[in-house]
């Protein structure tokens, strides 16, 4: 069962440049969050100061009542086997197979004989659909394989904690549909605590618990998906909509001068809710709440045509119903 991860007052810079300002929030233990944000706001500075790779600034990282920003190089080295990784490239090793790939940190940060090796690394190879591929090299396979491989290797030394750096990027719309689907089957099956950076808005739409979004050197918004797919909140709305209207420009935030030319455009409305993306078996997701209850809980009325089966975003998997 996952870890919480409470993050408080995080504040990040390199030399005068400021990345990030006084991000506070709470990824849920055993749920999935995403993080959002425009290319250049920092979401992998984010997971790397996560895992301890990049000291902040300021703030604070709480898991299991330690402040990792302040543990030791030792201590942070035991807290950092909570988590499991998987980097934007897949930072797989070119000149060794997948085999070898995935049983490198069972090699590297454990005493297991070769055979529990194999065992294990036989295992987490069948759970992100790579039997049989394990003597392939890197560069002989799929985009879409180098993701799973390397999210094999970032699952073998069993992590309380998943950071996922873009595993969309690259991938066409498809293969983006099954690693979305394997994320949820893993998240039922191994119930750690989920962080998927990414820029898909039909991942960010159905895929997780959570929603944050980083923009304009702070964390505009964090809360559960369905708060944020019902925000009239111009950032959010706007990216979660993918519209040109709205304070986000090509560059960064618009001038006062294209705002003021925008200013009486009238907004579409705010699409349906999707229902969240459900197991491949059907089975219930211990952290998976019924469709529409933050909306009901919280008196927000969500777009006419929300959480009708048939409009999540990735047709032909099965959903999770509505329990009323
Ligand atoms: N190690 C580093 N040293 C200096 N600047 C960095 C370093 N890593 C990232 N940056 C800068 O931080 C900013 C955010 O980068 P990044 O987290 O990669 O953005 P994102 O993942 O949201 O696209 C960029 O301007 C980048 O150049
Ligand atoms: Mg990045």
């Amino acid at each position: 069962m996952g870890v919480e991860i409470r993050v408080e007052g995080l504040t990040k810079r390199f030399g005068s440049q400021q990345i990030w300002n006084d991000v506070t929030l709470t990824l849920p233990a055993g749920e999935i969050s995403v993080m959002l944000g425009p290319s250049g706001t920092g979401k992998s500075v984010f997971l790397k100061t996560l895992v301890g790779l990049l000291k902040p600034d300021a703030g604070s990282i709480w898991i299991q009542d330690r402040d990792l920003t302040r543990l030791r190089e030792h201590d942070l080295y035991e807290v950092r086997k909570l988590f499991g990784v998987l980097f934007q490239d897949g930072a797989l090793f070119g000149s060794m197979n997948l085999y070898d790939n995935v049983a490198f940190p069972l090699r590297e940060h454990t005493k297991k004989s070769e055979s529990q090796v194999r065992d294990i690394v036989m295992e987490k190879m069948e759970l992100v659909g790579l039997q049989g591929a394990e003597l392939k090299l890197p560069g002989e396979i799929s985009g879409g394989m180098r993701k799973r491989a390397g999210l094999a290797r970032a699952l073998v030394l069993d992590p309380q904690i998943l950071l996922i750096d873009e595993p969309d990027s690259g991938l066409d719309p498809v293969r983006t549909a099954f690693i979305n689907q394997l994320f949820i089957d893993l998240n039922a099956q191994i119930e750690a605590t989920f962080l998927i950076v990414t820029h898909d808005i039909n991942t960010a739409r159905t895929v997780p618990d959570n929603i944050g979004m980083l923009y304009h050197r702070h964390l505009a918004m964090f809360g559960p998906r369905e708060m944020l797919l019902s925000s009239e909140e111009p950032v959010v709305r706007q990216f979660l909509n993918a519209q040109r209207i709205g304070p986000i420009g090509m560059s960064e935030e618009k001038d006062a001068d294209e705002l003021a030319a925008e200013s009486g455009q009238e907004l579409p409305p705010l699409p349906p809710i999707p229902l969240q993306l459900g197991t491949s078996d059907g089975r219930a997701r211990n952290t998976a709440r019924p469709a529409g209850q933050w909306c009901r809980d919280n008196g927000v009325t969500p777009p006419p045509g929300s959480f009708l089966s048939g409009n999540a975003g990735v047709p032909g998997v099965s959903q999770v119903e509505e329990r009323v």
